[in-house]
């Protein structure tokens, strides 16, 4: 490994779009990645929902960009790859009871109001509780499954990206206050030290394990899928505490129960899938007839102010890309953009600077607290 090179720790999402974006620029990379399977990109459902999900202040604004530059990023993905995403710009409807709720939804101003005759026409069989919506028709979902993942692995293989699979991160080394190394185990439990002065540290849910200033926590969600009779789902559907989300090959992603209380936790329970049963059956009573095809889970990284950390840590030469909570796969490409600026000292325009800035995790320290 050379000195030169910068170490991605975590070989989920996160971690993959950074190391993606700093081969392109030349860097040498390499990718320490403990389990695939655990990344949150591989168990999230995709949605690119900065509207829909009713985000405000400086968490829109990063989502708005990121949502804003996925065309070229996706683009890039592909062109590197050879292989699609799945990025569709189906739209998002958010249903809601009446037109109060509705019109004092956060986002409200960027959606196109629906009464239900309007809400009907765009989701056939929406429960007839569902009086209003509003249509985020710029919203839209990547297939990050299927598709984005795997195209993301095989672009950073053909930017020459190193990757280093079943290795885990114990200890992060420093002197001085600046990153010297990282201690690791491989899975044969053989333990190294590698040198290195540059490295992202992008270990979602189990960030703080490496760094126990950080306060990102597991958000456990369960998932399931289901198959539909075709075209009955058009356009993804954010409803209080449930969405289901229809992907070209005829299934519907429906998500996500939140448990911050079952920490690492892992499996499916009962009482979880029920749940994702009852949201269905508010949202598309037809819809409980659709016949399960595949039941996951996963932990999302989640902050006190759920929003991520990105940039500068408390060590010198070791930048942070974590606790992107529910919002992950839509904010992967302003966080890959933002951190390739700072690890490779590259001036950003002012506005994406005082992102970086209002997302540094200074905001939970002590210090900041104080002030
Ligand atoms: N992005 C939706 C979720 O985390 O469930």
């Amino acid at each position: 490994m050379s000195k030169e090179q910068v170490l991605i720790l975590g070989g989920g999402l996160m971690g993959l779009a950074i190391a993606h974006q700093l081969a392109r620029r030349g860097q040498s990379v390499a990718v320490l990645s403990r389990r695939r399977n655990e990344a949150a990109g591989f168990v999230a459902a995709g949605m690119l929902a900065p509207h829909a999900e009713g985000l405000s202040g400086n968490l829109l604004r990063l989502g708005q960009l990121s949502l804003e530059r996925i065309p070229r990023w996706v683009a890039q993905i592909e062109a590197d790859s050879g292989l699609p995403c799945g990025l569709r710009t189906t739209g998002i409807v958010v249903p809601f009871k009446n037109e109060q709720e509705r019109d004092q939804y956060p986002t409200a101003a960027y959606g196109e109001a629906l009464d239900r005759q309007k809400l009907e026409q765009l989701l056939p069989g929406i429960a007839p509780a569902w009086t209003a919506g509003l249509l985020f028709a710029q919203d839209g979902q990547i297939d990050n499954r299927r598709q984005l993942m795997r195209a993301l692995e095989s672009a950073c293989v053909d930017r020459g990206v190193h990757f280093q699979e079943g290795v885990e991160v114990l200890e992060l080394l420093k002197q001085d206050g600046k990153l010297t190394g990282v201690r690791t185990r491989d899975s044969e439990g053989m333990l190294s030290t590698l040198e290195c002065h540059r490295a992202v540290l992008c270990s979602g849910a189990w960030s703080a394990q490496l760094l126990p200033e950080l306060p990102v926590f597991p958000v456990k969600g369960q998932m399931v899928s289901l198959q539909t009779p075709r075209g009955a789902l058009r356009h993804v559907i954010f409803g209080p505490g449930t969405y289901m989300v229809p992907r070209e090959d005829g299934l519907v992603v429906v998500g996500a129960t939140s448990e911050p209380e079952a920490g690492f936790n892992e499996g499916l329970t009962p009482q979880g899938q029920q749940s994702l049963n009852q949201g269905i059956a508010s949202l598309l009573p037809d819809a409980v007839n659709w016949p399960p095809m595949e039941r996951w889970w996963g932990f999302r990284p989640c902050t006190p102010d759920e929003g991520p950390l990105l940039g500068e840590s408390s060590i010198k030469g070791l930048w942070l890309a974590c606790g992107h909570h529910r919002n992950g796969v839509l904010l992967a490409a302003i966080s890959a953009e933002l951190l390739a600026g700072v690890v490779l000292k590259t001036p950003l325009p002012g506005s994406e600077q005082e992102l970086l800035e209002a997302f540094n995790w200074k905001r939970f320290s002590a210090e900041s607290q104080i002030m």
